[in-house]
């Protein structure tokens, strides 16, 4: 099937994000179906996209909420999010934010340094709670993926290392107010190659095996999110293939019985119902290029610019010859471009120009840098 607007919307302003619920719900209904039946519990990673039309309809499939901010943990309590399904992560938690979500007796605190449990600790004795831990557990798997989106290797600032694993573990027993709940690991983004989770998988079974010999049974394990989507041709495949994912943790996570499984996933639910809309400004012809200058830039979406990042370029409204066009934004910046020798039918100014895929990381990452104005968000 091959992307449209409808009229309404073709005559907007832009730039504008616009989101095919639809296509949100479809996937929703595809990672449930072939997560519920092999008892596993998916998180949705807030970080992704927090528009409160989509936290609604993910939140009326099921799904819990994985968050890594105080505020990112007040949006999915606003949404209806039931605090036992709320988990919060992150590397640098404010006393602040803990203590908010403490109060909010939210499931689990995904614990990143040996610190960080020294704080939780006091924190949570301050409220007379005991807080529910996860070890965030870096388990130094090479994700195969951009390396500003890695998160697993020991060179990453995320995590607690498996050298490190022993001591924090002896620490916990003089820490009152935590009860350690479960591991967690998260290895990176857009991961393509289904075979790190394997290797994640089998890791964590040697992780586990080795805390039931310290005397710890886990009735919580979270997998982390990563899976990839197609940004190359996301008409073909613009849901990603949930049933593979899953087969991969069944076949290589050794579960206990009872024990509960969390997957949080991000990107995988939103990119593709996302798609950034906007229209040609100028075409500037040069000796060697020409260039499609449009109305959004890195402030709309940042991924090109930052990660060189591809998205899927499309002119709504020219059938002429094709032609490659570098199309770049307006912003004072050459990393405002969001590709280069891109093939697209003849262009002119006030032709629409969509950037597809843009529904992970999209929206959530715009700025307001030269004072632009937030591009609005609609909904079909
Ligand atoms: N869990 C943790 C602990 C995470 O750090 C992340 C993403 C997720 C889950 C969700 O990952 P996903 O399923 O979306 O891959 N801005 C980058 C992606 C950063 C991902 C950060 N962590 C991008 O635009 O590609």
């Amino acid at each position: 099937m091959s992307f449209s607007l409808s009229g309404e919307l073709l005559a907007r302003p832009t730039p504008f994000y616009h989101y095919d619920l639809s296509l949100l719900r479809r996937t929703l209904e595809a990672v449930q179906q072939a997560a519920r039946p092999r008892g596993f519990h998916v998180h949705y990673a807030l970080k992704a996209n927090v528009n409160e039309p989509i936290l609604r309809l993910i939140k009326e499939h099921g799904l819990g909420a994985d968050c890594v901010s105080a505020n990112e943990v007040q949006r999915a309590l606003d949404t209806g999010f039931a605090p036992q399904d709320i988990v919060f992560a992150g590397v640098g938690k404010t006393d602040a934010e803990i203590t908010r979500a403490l109060a909010a007796d939210i499931w689990c605190f995904n614990a990143e340094s040996a610190q960080e449990l020294v704080v939780l600790n006091e924190l949570a004795g301050g409220q007379n709670r005991r807080a529910r831990v996860a070890l965030r557990v870096n388990p130094n798997v090479d994700a195969h993926t951009h390396h500003y989106i890695t998160t697993g290797l020991e060179a990453n600032k995320f995590g607690i290392g498996l050298n490190d694993l022993p001591a924090v573990v002896e620490q916990l027993a003089t820490l009152p107010n935590l009860e350690l709940v479960g591991l967690h690991a998260h290895i990176g983004s857009q991961i393509t190659d289904l075979a790190v989770f394997a290797e994640l998988s089998q890791k964590l079974n040697e992780l586990q095996t080795w805390l039931e010999e310290q005397g710890y049974t886990l009735p919580h394990l979270n997998v982390g999110g990563g899976l990839g989507i197609d940004y190359n041709d996301p008409d073909t495949n613009p849901i990603p293939d949930f049933e593979a994912y899953f087969r991969t943790f069944e076949q290589h996570l050794i579960r206990r019985p009872g024990q509960q499984v969390h997957v949080e996933l991000g990107r995988a639910i939103v990119a593709q119902c996302g798609t950034l809309v906007s229209r040609v400004l100028y075409v500037k012809r040069s000796q060697q290029t020409q260039f499609a200058i449009l109305d959004a830039g890195l402030t709309e979406l940042i991924r090109p610019a930052l990660y060189g990042s591809h998205h899927h370029i499309q002119n709504l409204s020219s059938q002429g010859d094709i032609q490659p066009y570098d199309v770049v934004g307006p912003i004072c910046e050459s990393s405002d471009t969001f590709g280069r020798a891109v093939p697209l039918p003849e262009t002119q100014r006030g032709d629409l120009v969509v950037l597809r895929s843009a529904g992970a990381y999209g929206e959530v990452m715009s700025s307001g840098y030269n004072l632009r104005e937030k591009a609005e968000a609609v909904y079909s």
